[in-house]
């Protein structure tokens, strides 16, 4: 046993393993947290999703909400300033079966950030605040925060907002650690998740870079956190969590997979995905996905260029399965 792998309880909910899929904007639908939940990630969450598109019903925005049973346990997040609206929105999101409800403050894109919203709250410690009680009032699931170190690298505001959110009720911090206005540029500070796991009784979830099962074990020594999370390095790979789990519990992740594999999962995502919606539409937001899946082997660029153009799903789906059977098997690089 590499790391205990505590399972983290969130109010009624266990988080088992304590590994988990970040909310990616374009990314994280249904049919991709159903992959990584299979592979092993103990929660999943939705991506961003907007409270004033929420509560005014908006079809855009419902869509996002698209929550299955076999995900479970599944964290809807939403973002907002306004903290009647946010409360509202999460009373919907409750209604409509979100195991947690997980607040944004960590966008930093000006179409959020203008209005008050995502990682700009970690400027106004007041509204924040506000935010974060009228919605952790608002519902019975527990609330969670998922914030970044500040707003800028010279205004770290973040341990200072984990400690308002644990006097608001939130029942858990995530901190990506990054100033909001450093992008994804640079390093996460690990260093600062160690001291902001120090400084709140309510668990931590570590995010920040974590792209191997190494990393993950890195992360978990290195902060104390008490879960971590995982982004961008589960894009067409969610086998990594699999491998950080194997790795975790006895010290060798285990084989990368091989092409078949990696093809044979594309293929399923696709399918999954057409299940939810007009193929038109799946398609072209499938093309994000699979230009990951198909990366580091022989042959992937042709086969992604040829998949960034085609439109029908039959097309695609035997794209995929040709690759898996005439590309050389092996593993996957990076
Ligand atoms: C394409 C993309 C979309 C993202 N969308 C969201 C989002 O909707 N909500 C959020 O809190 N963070 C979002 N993030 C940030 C991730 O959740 C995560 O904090 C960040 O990618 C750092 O983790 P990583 O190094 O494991 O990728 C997004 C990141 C990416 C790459």
């Amino acid at each position: 046993m590499m790391h205990p792998l505590r399972p983290l309880h969130v109010g009624p909910v266990v988080v088992d393993p304590p590994l988990i899929l970040a909310p990616m904007a374009g990314f994280t639908h249904y049919p991709f947290r159903l992959l990584c939940r299979e592979q092993g990630a103990g929660l999943v969450c939705s991506e961003f999703v907007s409270s004033h598109g929420l509560v005014r019903r908006m079809k855009n925005t419902w869509v996002l909400v698209d929550l299955h049973d076999d995900e479970r346990p599944v964290s809807v997040q939403i973002f907002g300033a306004d903290p009647a609206v946010m409360a509202d929105a999460a009373r919907m999101i409750e209604d409509a079966g979100a195991d947690i409800i997980d607040i944004n403050m960590g966008c930093w894109v000006p179409k959020v950030s203008k209005t008050g919203a995502g990682a700009a709250l970690l400027r106004s410690p007041e509204t924040a605040s506000a935010v974060m009680r009228a919605v952790a009032e608002a519902v019975r699931v527990p609330v969670t925060v998922k914030i970044r170190m500040g707003w800028t690298g010279q205004n770290l505001t973040g341990i200072d907002i984990a400690r308002l959110a644990e006097d608001a009720g939130i029942r858990l911090i995530t901190i990506h650690a990054r100033p909001a206005t450093r992008g994804y540029a640079g390093n996460a500070d690990w260093d600062y998740i160690a001291q902001l796991k120090a400084s709140v009784s309510i668990p931590v979830v570590g995010n920040g870079d974590v792209r191997s099962p190494e990393d993950a074990l890195r992360m978990f020594r290195h902060t104390g956190c008490d879960a971590v999370m995982i982004g961008r390095g589960a894009l067409g790979n969610p086998w990594l969590f699999r491998r950080c789990l194997a790795f975790l519990r006895t010290g060798d992740p285990g084989p990368e997979p091989g092409v078949q594999e990696r093809m044979e999962t594309a293929a399923r995502h696709v399918r999954l995905a057409l299940a939810e919606g007009p193929e038109d539409v799946v398609i072209r937001e499938m093309r994000a996905h699979l230009a990951h899946y198909v990366k580091g082997f022989p042959g992937a660029a042709p086969l992604r260029e040829r998949l960034m153009h085609l439109t029908r799903a039959d097309e695609v789906l035997e794209s995929l399965a040709a690759a898996a059977t005439s590309l050389p098997a092996g593993t996957a690089g990076s």
